[in-house]
């Protein structure tokens, strides 16, 4: 292999011409600073206009080119393309979801959850209507889980799926954390009421898979924890005093 020349052996699938898939390889020259993403446009514009995958802000931001490189579940537009010099890379669509075509997955399952996560903020009514001034150190605990991207790696690594497919995934719970610990949402209650249960909270195996895969520091093993932790902290306060306001919480 020639020392600026780039392999991809890539995973392709096109249900019309073989619904079983196949590897393809395709050669790419090398230019200093060049990302995965570009090697893969590179190829679509010069090799095969077919090839199929995502992307959309090429900055990590949006988090549409996830996909896995050599094992790893990986933003394209993230990976250099110099640390896959050695050996050709092997290319494939992010696991556990239904591939559509080549590199793209189907996330429906991934956002029908998100949405059921009701992932907006649902304020508690103020008056009169003032500026909700935010503390610092609530803003400080919020602000990692607010940092995600839905690019769906942290769900292709945990290992609850394979137990349980309808487990809630680390993005889900990293989200309902974030308005938990929103002093301006009034959902408290509510929010626990919906990840206590063994496809929330407690189906997790707490690994940190999701910790260290993400690509952009969100950590949900940490808020699962934090979760648990405050249903059996309303657990005990019931058994200590039934009439506390989270007494209806396991009633
Ligand atoms: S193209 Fe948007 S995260 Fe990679």
């Amino acid at each position: 292999m020639k020392p600026n020349l780039l392999t991809l052996r890539i995973q392709r699938f096109n249900k019309e011409k073989d619904p079983s898939g196949w590897i393809e390889p395709f050669e790419v020259e090398v230019r200093k600073g060049m990302n995965l993403l570009e090697a893969l446009l590179r190829i679509q514009d010069e090799q095969d206009r077919g090839l199929a995958f995502r992307y959309s802000c090429r900055g990590a931001v949006c988090g549409s080119c996830a996909m896995r490189v050599n094992g790893k579940d990986v933003l394209a537009c993230r990976t250099h393309v110099e640390d896959l010099l050695e050996k050709p890379a092997l290319i494939e669509p992010l696991p556990l979801f239904p591939v559509t075509r080549d590199l793209i997955v189907d996330m429906s399952a991934f956002f029908d959850r998100y949405r059921k996560m009701e992932p907006y903020l649902q304020a508690k009514p103020i008056s009169p209507q003032v500026e909700y001034p935010m503390e610092e150190e609530k803003r400080k605990e919020i602000d990692p889980y607010i940092n995600c991207i839905l690019c769906g790696i942290c769900f292709g690594t945990c290992p609850a799926f394979e137990k349980d497919s309808e487990f809630l995934g680390p993005a889900m719970l990293a989200k309902a954390y974030r308005f938990l610990v929103d002093p301006r949402d009034r959902r408290n209650e509510e929010i626990l009421r919906a990840v206590n249960h063994q496809q929330g909270v407690w189906g997790c195996k707490t690994v940190f898979n999701c910790v260290k895969v993400c690509p952009k520091q969100v950590p949900p093993t940490y808020a699962i924890v934090k979760m648990r932790n405050r249903v059996l902290w309303y657990r005990i306060r019931h058994l200590i005093s039934p009439s506390q306001p989270f007494g209806r919480f396991f009633s």
